[in-house]
């Protein structure tokens, strides 16, 4: 479905260490260093070694994202350097998804808030979305109580996630105490 403003239309959010762009064919590699590193794959779905199926992929998604259907992003410091990767997707009912997410060592020390105020930013602000919908696997501790410290709100579970809301009212709160992160 194609919502509202599509973000390929506008220069897209920046914050005070990172900035998203969206994903090219040349990021394959980095894209499957992350995807089968073990240190970040526990909790992700597996993807092939093949670097020709990734490009195919990353083909794909390239129109999805032109569609405005979805947009899978590159996560970069200011100095150009990737640091990681984010997606946006599952638009309906007024609430995106979000996922496909990863930090390697080489991100700012707050690029986690940042990330996730830069899809809020995105997801509430540009795209007009009320609230977004999300899992998380049970067992993905840490992420939990990321997602859970920054308001969202736990509505379900099953044995593999935790199912979360996050509202554009708890971004707005979010947006004001963070504010100085969201500056460039
Ligand atoms: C998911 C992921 C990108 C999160 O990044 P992260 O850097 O690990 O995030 P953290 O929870 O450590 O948060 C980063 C910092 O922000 C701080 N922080 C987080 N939420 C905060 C909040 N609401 N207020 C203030 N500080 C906050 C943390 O305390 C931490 O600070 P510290 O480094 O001084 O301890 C990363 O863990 C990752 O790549 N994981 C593997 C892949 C994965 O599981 N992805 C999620 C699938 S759903």
């Amino acid at each position: 479905m194609s919502v509202r403003t599509a973000l390929t239309d506008i220069q897209l959010p920046q914050s005070k260490s990172i900035r998203l762009r969206f994903v090219e064919e040349s990021d394959a590699d980095f894209i499957l260093s992350l995807r089968l590193d073990s240190k970040y794959n526990k909790y992700l779905s597996p993807v092939s070694r093949d670097i020709d199926k990734q490009k195919e992929w990353i083909r794909a998604y390239k129109k999805l994202e032109s569609d405005g259907s979805e947009y899978y992003f590159i996560i970069e410091r200011h100095d150009g350097i990737r640091c990681g990767t984010v997606r946006m997707y599952d638009f309906k009912d007024n609430s995106f998804s979000w996922g496909s997410w990863i930090l390697n060592e080489d991100k700012p020390r707050t690029a986690a808030l940042e990330t996730a105020l830069l899809i809020y930013k995105a997801g509430f602000e540009i795209l007009g979305f009320d609230r977004s919908h999300f899992e998380v696997n049970r067992n993905n501790t840490r992420v939990i109580s990321f997602h859970s410290r920054l308001g969202a709100e736990k509505v379900s579970e099953d044995n593999e996630n935790f199912y979360f809301i996050f509202t554009s009212e708890t971004y707005q709160k979010c947006s004001g105490e963070f504010h100085y992160l969201l500056e460039k």
